[in-house]
């Protein structure tokens, strides 16, 4: 037997439904807020994640796969959806036409990582960008977005945890505060580290090394160096989001892995699912539609790991009901029967009612079980009698009653 590569997962047909309803929610919640879907490619030019997740990062370090294809060049398979979508709005001139633009995706991105639970090598992000606006009032936008999302899927425990990174100009005097702290705790960073130390100490915040997360207890804290309009810029986010009664946590120690971001990053967390609590993450990214070749737009945005959300709904015992259940089943007595319940079928099907019929030869105990199995609302036995009369007894499962109705009133019986 042959199995599926670590960190990647079959959706069987049992589960699959769950997944329709997830992705189902985040397209009306796109749409509600004005975004619409934008498809990038499974795998960029490796060149687009080293400009713009950033080379100091632990995705661009340890977890992209990246492989030269038969022409020799560097294909890396997308890890977030972010830089594609900023690469795609560069090159098809997306900043010519009606800003902000809304966007939205749905995709599999790729990470190669430790497996565990809530964190997989191949799994899946509903993801929004919102490009061409600087103001505060698009962050809360974007925020409300990403909560209302988790809500309508039925998610209600999550922290809601903000912070401001700050722009260019602040982030220079917190880096070099920054260095200054690492520098005398050299000793005890990880290697890494070490080398992150000159190049981007912001990164060595988010090591996981246990001795690293201890020095980083102590670091300066950067809102303690942001400058006065990233400041005013943090304010209105959060007057905005207490005007639409959303609440939430400053936390000054989230600084999200990716170098993308400037001003507001916020996340999403859990304590339902363990260890990978972190369900939704983002925030601005002021620069990096430049750092890919565009002129200097603005953009915010966030991205939700299904997975995540999947298991937070499982852990938290939701139920999301199947809608792809058969909804009438006929069961056929004999070769005569089943030709009159294929025809049925068929009928059924055409006026767009989901309908099934005995294929595998069984007895009539044998396909009510299976009837049950597939979760049939109602079930129609067909023998001889029901042939000669035009008339067939309809159980409905789910209340146990029972109705004669002629073949040719069953579609308007059942609808
Ligand atoms: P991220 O925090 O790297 O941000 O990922 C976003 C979400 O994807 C996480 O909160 C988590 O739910 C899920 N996720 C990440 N890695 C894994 C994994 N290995 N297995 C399962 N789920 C995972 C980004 O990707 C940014 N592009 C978000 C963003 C969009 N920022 C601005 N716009």
């Amino acid at each position: 037997m042959i199995n599926v590569p670590k960190g990647t997962k079959d959706v069987l047909p049992q589960d699959s439904y769950k997944w329709q309803f997830v992705e189902n929610k985040a397209r009306e919640t796109a749409k509600v807020f004005g975004a619409s879907e934008i498809r990038t490619p499974t795998f960029e030019h490796t060149e687009v994640f080293l400009r713009g997740v950033g080379e100091t990062t632990d995705i661009v370090n340890k977890e992209m796969y990246t492989f030269n294809d038969k022409g020799g060049r560097s294909i890396t398979l997308k890890p977030e959806g972010t830089a594609g979508v900023a690469r795609a709005f560069v090159e098809n001139g997306l900043s010519n036409s009606v800003l902000p633009a809304k966007l939205f995706y749905i995709t599999q991105c790729f990470r190669y990582e430790r497996p565990q639970a809530g964190r997989l090598r191949e799994f899946h992000q509903f993801g929004v960008e919102f490009l061409g606006a600087k103001n505060a009032d698009i962050d809360a936008e974007v925020i409300i977005l990403a909560k209302t999302f988790l809500e309508s899927v039925g998610i209600e425990n999550v922290v809601l945890y903000i912070n401001s990174i700050g722009c260019k100009e602040c982030r220079k005097k917190y880096e070099q505060a920054l260095k200054e702290y690492f520098n005398s705790n050299y000793d005890g960073l990880c290697a890494l580290c070490k080398d992150r130390l000159n190049k981007n100490p912001l990164r060595i915040l988010d090591c996981k090394n246990d001795d690293c997360k201890k020095i980083n207890e102590g670091a300066p804290k950067i809102l303690d160096y942001i400058c006065e309009d990233c400041s005013n810029h943090l304010e209105t986010v959060k007057k905005l989001l207490d005007v639409a009664n959303v609440s939430y946590k400053i936390n000054p120690n989230i600084v999200r892995g990716l170098d993308y971001y400037t001003r507001t990053v916020f996340e999403f967390v859990s304590e339902n699912i363990g260890a990978q609590g972190t369900v939704c993450g983002g925030g601005r990214y002021d620069g990096l539609i430049a750092e890919l070749g565009g002129q200097d737009v603005p953009g915010i945005g966030f991205a939700v790991g299904i997975e995540r959300i999947l298991m937070l709904l499982e852990n938290t015992n939701k139920q999301i009901e199947n809608p792809n259940k058969v909804k009438v089943y006929l069961a056929p007595m004999g070769e005569n029967e089943l030709v009159k319940a294929f025809e049925l079928t068929a009928k059924l099907r055409k006026e767009g009612i989901s309908a099934d019929f005995d294929h595998m030869g069984r007895g009539i105990k044998a396909q009510f079980k299976y009837a049950d199995k597939i979760g049939a609302k109602f079930v129609a036995v067909i023998g001889s009698n029901e042939l000669a009369s035009g008339v067939v007894r309809v159980k409905n499962m789910q209340e146990g009653t029972e109705t004669d109705v002629a073949f040719d009133d069953l579609i308007e019986f059942v609808k």
